[in-house]
């Protein structure tokens, strides 16, 4: 078989490992041959390729990002966009194509099901926020990440007395914030889930201050929003943005900024603020996410060759299950308010 391979969206630790992973099992397992398209999408609206054969997928195993380059294309954006990617398909000679990807990435080749492609798609997303999975590549290297910047902060907040607010990346769910948060010990975590309100937060930095402690680290996900009021209002002009994606995505970043700046101005408490950013996407994987990348990458060449297109590997009970493409990117997978408010409430304070 002539298998396709894309990677589309935000990049995300244990991408190379899943693109080695089909490599090499489609060629050992199966004589296949690999295509690489290059940037997502888009490579495919362009018939953009590179050839992709166990030799080529030698190292990567542990290179963050994705050797085949992403964007965030969507060819649902233009009338000609679809018939471009079948032009290009069938001009490769492509028999299966498997796609890595988010919400959007995935939710593209659902629609392209329609058409005839035969897609299996595979997900990943460093904010871990698609529900047909426990668990996606790359969250485990971005939690534990950010777990280390916060022990880092924790040092020089204490050195010098102050509130650190770390920000994190989670557009629609804190799933990086609270685990972070509860791994690095925060006093405080604030979801895109629960709305806050930052004078609350402010009383129990306070109650902590006095209490004898004299730093406090917050971790905000950068989709945190304040509950509806004055703060809603200020926090959105401190941090709105033109700018969209093809999906019609904002660019998030700096409710963080105004979360400190504010508790500085209310408490009268020193507050810095720590954007963590694209530091959370890049660099090596996790143990952890080059293993889940590795058996979603064997368990979507199986797929292909059971013909089991229009659907997505997933991690459940911790085996690799098929679940509908159409399931996969129906609904995001929110912060288990269990976990968040339960163990976090135990912990913090
Ligand atoms: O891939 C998901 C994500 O990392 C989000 O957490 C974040 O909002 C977004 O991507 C950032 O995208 P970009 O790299 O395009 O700025």
């Amino acid at each position: 078989m002539r298998i396709g391979i894309l990677t589309g969206g935000g990049d995300c630790p244990g991408l190379n490992a899943v693109i080695r992973a089909v490599v090499l099992a489609g060629a050992v397992n199966h004589g296949d041959e690999a295509v690489g398209f290059l940037d997502g999408w888009r490579g495919v609206v362009e018939g953009k390729t590179v050839p992709l054969d166990p030799d080529r997928c030698r190292d990567i195993l542990p290179l963050g990002g994705t050797i085949l380059g992403t964007s965030r294309t969507n060819p649902f954006k233009t009338d000609e966009g679809p018939g471009q990617v079948l032009s290009t398909l069938a001009d490769v000679g492509i028999d299966a194509l498997i796609v890595i990807g988010g919400e959007d990435t995935l939710g593209v080749a659902n629609r392209l099901g329609d058409l005839g492609v035969h897609a299996v798609g595979v997900p990943k997303t460093i904010d871990n926020d698609l529900s047909a999975t426990e668990v996606t590549f790359g969250f485990d290297t971005a939690v534990q990440v950010a777990t280390e910047a916060l022990d880092r902060l924790r040092t020089t907040a204490e050195s010098h007395h102050r509130v650190i607010v770390c920000e994190v990346m989670g557009r629609h769910a804190g799933w990086i914030a609270t685990h972070a948060g509860l791994a690095g010990g925060a006093a405080e975590i604030l979801v895109p889930e629960v709305p806050f309100d930052l004078g609350e937060v402010c009383e129990r930095l306070r109650a902590r201050h006095q209490g004898g402690r004299f730093s406090s680290i917050l971790v905000v996900s950068e989709g945190a929003v304040p509950a509806e009021g004055p703060d809603a209002e200020a926090a959105r002009w401190a941090t709105s943005t033109d700018a969209v994606d093809q999906f019609g995505h904002a660019r998030l970043g700096g409710i963080g900024t105004w979360v400190a700046e504010e508790i500085e101005k209310r408490t009268g408490y020193e507050s810095r603020v720590t954007i963590l950013g694209h530091i959370q996407r890049g660099g090596t994987p996790t143990a952890f996410d080059r293993v889940l990348a590795t058996r979603f990458g064997v368990a979507a060449v199986a797929a292909v060759h059971e013909g089991a297109f229009g659907t997505m590997v997933a991690l459940q009970a911790g085996r690799i299950v098929r679940v509908p493409l159409a399931e996969a990117v129906g609904e995001s997978k929110t912060v288990d308010l269990d976990l968040y408010r339960g163990v976090g409430d135990v912990f913090r304070g």
